[in-house]
């Protein structure tokens, strides 16, 4: 019987997880096939219960449905009660498990393909939305000593600043700011890694072709990391090399996550450089 394993999102027109996870099934010659379930927020606690079938090994589950999707499940692990988001389900003798890659995928991209190591370290991040959330956490736990947040809505970036500062007490400096003085630049002016976590600059968006922030404002010697992976190449990425900056863009952060979930839906290493070969061939 062919397997399932499906993607829960919505919209998902221009989702290139189907492309490289399907690559990686078919690496192994496994009868699984990738599907794409476009949902919206209605018909989302029907279309999680489709994955209790037999034929089910599993979903991932992307915007707008991350956070929503948590109290649906049967169980969830210790980094999605922190995170409060779940990117990928196991279903078990009809059960439904949670789990979140894209932390650990954000550590492997850092230290693997950033060559940066978080310990110790002031990081920025742009933006507090659900990816911010994991990224923040995942920081936190590789032991920064200062994490600054910044987002255009405050009252957002505020929220996840209580969230965090929460959960790991004294041990960082948590620093929450408005939109305007991260332009004005002086904010980041010192910091060692600045992390866009907003989606200004995704190809196909209103904010296509635009730099969250502007090359002024850019810090000299920090790594630049965009988790805005369409294109491989964003704005703020381009303004960053200009100001002398290391840059590190997020497919590999993309690839590494959903490597994360291959390997607990088939219990099978991922075949990574697979997987992201046929992902940048698949950015449109
Ligand atoms: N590379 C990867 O593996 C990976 C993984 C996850 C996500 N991502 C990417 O990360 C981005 C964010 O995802 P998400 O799940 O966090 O989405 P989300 O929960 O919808 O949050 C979006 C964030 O972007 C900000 N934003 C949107 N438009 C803006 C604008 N014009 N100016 C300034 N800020 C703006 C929002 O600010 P407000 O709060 O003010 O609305 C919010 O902080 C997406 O592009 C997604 O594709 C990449």
């Amino acid at each position: 019987m062919t397997k399932l394993v499906a993607l829960i999102g919505y919209p998902l027109q221009h989702s290139i997880s189907p492309a490289f996870q399907q690559a990686a099934f078919d690496f192994y010659g496994l009868d699984i096939r990738y599907e794409k379930w476009e949902v919206e927020a209605s018909h989302l606690e029907a279309t999680v219960n489709r994955l209790r079938q037999p034929s089910v090994l599993g979903a991932n589950v992307t915007i707008p449905h991350k956070e929503v999707v948590v109290p649906l499940l049967d169980e969830v692990d210790e980094v999605v009660r922190q995170i409060g988001a779940v990117n990928t389900i196991v279903q078990r003798d009809g059960r439904l498990l949670g789990y979140n890659t894209d932390a650990p995928g954000f550590v492997r991209a850092l230290r693997g393909d950033g060559q940066f190591e978080p310990r110790g370290k002031w990081a920025v991040l742009l933006g507090a939305g659900g990816a911010a959330r994991g990224v923040a956490f995942a920081l936190v736990t590789e032991g920064v000593s200062r994490l600054t947040i910044i987002n255009r809505t405050l009252g957002r970036a505020e929220c996840l600043g209580s969230v965090i500062r929460e959960g790991a007490g004294a041990r960082v400096e948590i620093i929450v700011l408005p939109w305007e003085e991260a332009e004005s630049g002086e904010a980041l002016s010192g910091c060692h890694l600045l992390v866009n976590c907003t989606s200004v600059g995704m190809k196909h968006s209103p904010t296509e072709d635009k730099s969250p922030l502007r090359g002024g404002a850019l810090p000299g010697n920090a790594l630049v990391c965009d988790l805005v992976y369409n294109p491989i190449e964003t704005p703020l990425l381009r303004e960053a090399k200009k100001a002398g900056s290391r840059v590190l863009g997020g497919l590999s952060m993309l690839v590494y996550q959903g490597a994360a979930s291959f390997e607990m839906w088939t219990d099978r290493k991922a075949p990574v450089d697979i997987m992201l070969k046929r992902a940048r061939e698949s950015l449109d």
